[in-house]
């Protein structure tokens, strides 16, 4: 099942509440919601009190995407918040499994984030408790970077041990996601994708967020 979640951070930080609109009449699957700290990653975005408001105006499922340092401690207030779905870097969180397993504890899915130097080795231990793999196709802290090609073969690597070890782990992709990159991607083994520039930097980002869903669920068949 494809799922694209457009990601706010390409948004108008001033019309949200319109983002959110946009997403729903697009045919998204979810929100991506882009946590940054300024530490993890050299940029500084939204918190706990704009996903409560976002909550609020929408009933799509909200995937936040935390990178910020030692995310475990930050579970309970994000998952109060209203998030559906949190995913914590492995690169900042040396307590990984504590982290994923506040997530499960308070019901919500739990995923992990790889950066584009990271091993997939990292995740080996814990994938059965996982709902998520994000694969990062980009350095994160910033919309509208060039894709990492060798993100297709990551993809492609990560679904054989998930499809060897007989696990219903989702591949999520994250960075300069587009229609030049989704059907590879798709071929890959991926089934979740977050676009910001492919959406929101669009003139229409309602046909733009309909046509990459058109595209991923014609290259999944
Ligand atoms: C990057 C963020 C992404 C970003 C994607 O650090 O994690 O979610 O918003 O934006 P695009 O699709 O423009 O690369
Ligand atoms: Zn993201």
């Amino acid at each position: 099942m494809i799922e694209i979640a457009p990601s706010i951070l390409s948004a108008d930080f001033a019309r949200l509440a319109e983002a959110l609109s946009l997403a729903e009449r697009g045919g998204a699957g979810a929100v991506h919601v882009d946590v940054m700290d300024g530490h993890f990653v050299p940029n500084l975005t939204i918190g706990p009190p704009v996903i409560r408001s976002l909550r609020e105006a929408t009933g799509l499922p909200l995937d936040c995407h935390l990178m910020i340092e030692r995310p475990a401690s930050w579970v309970a207030a994000y998952a109060d918040a209203g998030a559906d779905r949190i995913t914590v870097h492995a690169e900042a969180e040396p307590h990984l499994q504590r982290a994923i397993q506040a997530i499960r504890d308070r019901g919500l899915r739990a995923g992990v984030a790889v950066n584009p130097a990271t091993s997939l080795d990292v995740v080996d231990e814990v994938l059965p408790e996982l709902d998520q793999v994000l694969v990062m196709s980009v350095n994160p802290g910033f919309s509208g970077q060039a894709f990492w090609e060798p993100a297709v073969d990551k993809v492609a690597r990560l679904a054989e041990r998930i499809r060897d070890r007989g696990l219903a782990v989702a591949i999520q992709v994250d960075g300069g996601v587009g229609p030049a990159t989704i059907g590879r991607l798709v071929a890959a083994g991926a089934t979740r994708f977050v676009a910001g520039n492919a959406v929101y930097g669009q003139e229409d980002p309602v046909a733009a967020l309909r046509a990459l869903v058109e595209r991923a669920e014609g290259a999944s068949r």
